[in-house]
């Protein structure tokens, strides 16, 4: 027997109440259409979003799905945080995102909801509010641009905009060059083409269960994309009569296996914060160092910037996630259930690698142990992550002398000074970048290189900072140390000279002052006086509930879920 929709307690009866729901949503819908599923299409189309300006376009495919399913599909738009416009950082608004999207979805007679999202923050924030009101959900993620081309070599969207304005800083690229490449990077619809966050977003997304299976990496302007919108649309109106809902869907099971595809296909790190974030709304017991236990074993399977070659057409054209899947099958959890009802697994059969320049089989990995590694240590005490692919491997084991700077405003103004005592060992720092300090984490942990040693042929360096890495950047990076300078991380004590050592094969990160002398220091003023910005607002209230990175940077007052219920009516 089919359940009652929950669409029925605002449509059902002969009151007042359901009369005023049913008499303005009519709008020329047939007279039936209160008794149907009623579907939710959360679409973070935006202008001022381009990776998912095409959304608009999705929406209309999954509607004709929905109507044929015998839904009614209903527009709802979103916050949409685009990754490149946003100030301060797009960070600072994914969990605003989430949580409007939240209370949309359980404000409103809905029934089942299609999560349209690109953007690296908007998968994320999308999945974290369909887990928190837990009502049937399916992703469509809109897809990577085409490769954008450049003088003849293709442009990695994001990835090749650092590689060339180091060019540019090294003196290698005339800045008129540079200039004219800006045309040519963003080839089409669709969101950034490397294996960045929105890329590897998508992926998870799959690899949790919540797309349909095959469709993650579907490029934006293929034909394809629109097929399995439609598709999607005719299976959120099967969802809500099966009343397969995210909590039997996001299982444990299912973060595993999204942590080892994230190992498998080299996948953004930004991925540990956000699959943190999403556990913690349904309350799976997910940490820091499942992502090191549960990735330490995956091959690196994908040759993609910003660690390798390709971009995300390539990896379409090459066999996909599925392709990928097929060759861990047994490292996956099989019992993890997609949104069709199936679980993964048995998806994984028919995949075929076309292109095993682009995905490497099994017995040719590009690398072994793949995954994200998780340090601990004096300077970290709450966990800091590397991700060691991305990495120069000799750099992996160092030790170097710290050279700090108090903010990102302070590494611009004197990161190219001639005078700045810095050579190639030693260990750049960068603190008051977390989800407080900042406030909201940014992508600045992959900090430009001093002028100097870019002339001098250095392209790498360690660096470590509280805040974030673009997943288009790449170097011997350190990120997400927690606690964060702003909440009384050891990160506010270092100071220049001090002896920081790295060993990723032990996992630690140690400062080597001895707690005497780190007791006698004082915090650094800068980090302490951007902790207490901003006096009203989100950022006020982000600011005083935000949670370190090792929990997925949620506000504390998110973490969990609602449900679907609202008890009381409007009128
Ligand atoms: Fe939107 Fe990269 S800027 S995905």
């Amino acid at each position: 027997m089919t359940a009652r929709l929950r669409s029925s307690g605002w449509y059902d009866g002969r009151g007042r109440n359901a009369y005023i729901h049913r008499a303005w949503m009519r709008r020329g819908l047939p007279d039936d259409f209160a008794g149907r599923p009623q579907i939710a299409i959360a679409n973070t189309a935006s202008d001022l979003t381009p990776c998912n300006a095409h959304l608009t376009e999705v929406a209309q495919a999954v509607k004709n799905g929905v109507y044929e399913a015998g839904g009614i599909p209903l527009d709802l738009p979103v916050v949409s945080p685009g990754e490149t416009q946003v100030r301060p950082t797009a960070m600072l608004w994914r969990n605003l995102a989430a949580m409007a999207t939240e209370e949309m979805l359980r404000a409103n007679p809905i029934d089942g909801v299609v999560l349209l999202g690109g953007c690296d923050k908007t998968i994320p924030a999308l999945l974290m509010a369909a887990a928190s009101v837990d009502i049937p959900a399916v992703v469509v993620p809109g897809g990577p641009m085409l490769t954008g081309h450049f003088q003849g070599e293709p442009l990695g969207c994001g990835t090749d905009v650092w590689r060339l304005s180091e060019e540019v800083r090294a003196g290698r690229l005339d800045p008129e060059e540079f200039r004219r490449s800006e045309s040519a990077m963003i080839r089409s619809k669709g969101h950034c083409n490397t294996m960045g966050t929105a890329s590897t977003m998508a992926l998870m997304a799959e690899a949790l269960g919540m797309t349909l299976p095959g469709l993650a990496g579907t490029p934006a302007p293929d034909a394809r994309l629109l097929q399995a919108s439609h598709e999607t649309g005719r299976l959120i109106v099967d969802l809500v009569t099966q009343q397969r809902c995210p909590t039997g869907l996001l299982t444990k099971a299912s973060f595993h296996n999204a942590i080892v595809t994230l190992a498998a296909v080299g996948g953004s790190t930004n991925a540990v914060v956000h699959l943190l974030a999403i556990a913690g709304r349904l309350g799976v017991e997910l940490t820091l160092e499942d992502f090191d236990r549960i990735g330490a074993a995956v091959p690196l399977l994908v040759n993609l910037l910003p660690a390798g070659k390709f971009l995300m057409d390539d990896f379409y054209r090459a066999g996909g996630l599925l392709a990928v899947l097929r060759e861990v099958k047994d490292l996956l959890d099989p019992n993890a259930v997609t949104v069709t009802g199936r679980p993964l697994v048995e998806y994984l059969d028919d995949a075929q690698i076309w292109d095993p320049t682009v995905i490497a089989p099994r017995i040719a990995p590009l690398q072994n142990n793949a995954g994200i590694a998780v340090l601990r240590g004096s300077l970290a005490p709450g966990g800091a992550i590397i991700k060691p692919a991305a990495a120069s491997p000799h750099l992996l084991r160092h030790r170097g002398r710290a050279v700090v700077f108090s903010s990102i405003e302070d590494l611009h103004h004197r990161i190219d000074h001639p005078d700045l005592d810095i050579d190639e060992s030693s260990v750049m720092v960068l603190r008051g970048c977390g989800p407080k300090g900042y406030p909201g984490m940014p992508e600045v942990a992959n900090m430009p290189l001093p002028r100097k040693l870019l002339a001098r042929g250095v392209r790498d360096m360690v660096r470590i900072c509280d805040g974030r890495m673009s997943g288009t950047a790449y170097g011997t990076v350190v990120l997400h140390v927690t606690p964060e300078s702003a909440a009384g991380g050891p990160l506010a004590l270092v100071r220049d000279g001090d002896w920081i050592a790295l060993d990723v094969a032990s996992r630690t990160i140690e400062l080597e002052a001895s707690s005497v002398e780190l007791g006698a220091r004082e915090a650094d003023v800068t980090t302490a006086a951007a902790y207490a910005g901003p006096h009203r607002g989100w950022e006020r209230l982000y600011i005083d509930h935000v949670l370190q990175a090792d929990t997925g940077a949620d506000l504390d007052f998110l973490v969990g879920s609602t449900g679907s219920e609202v008890a009381r009516e409007s009128h």
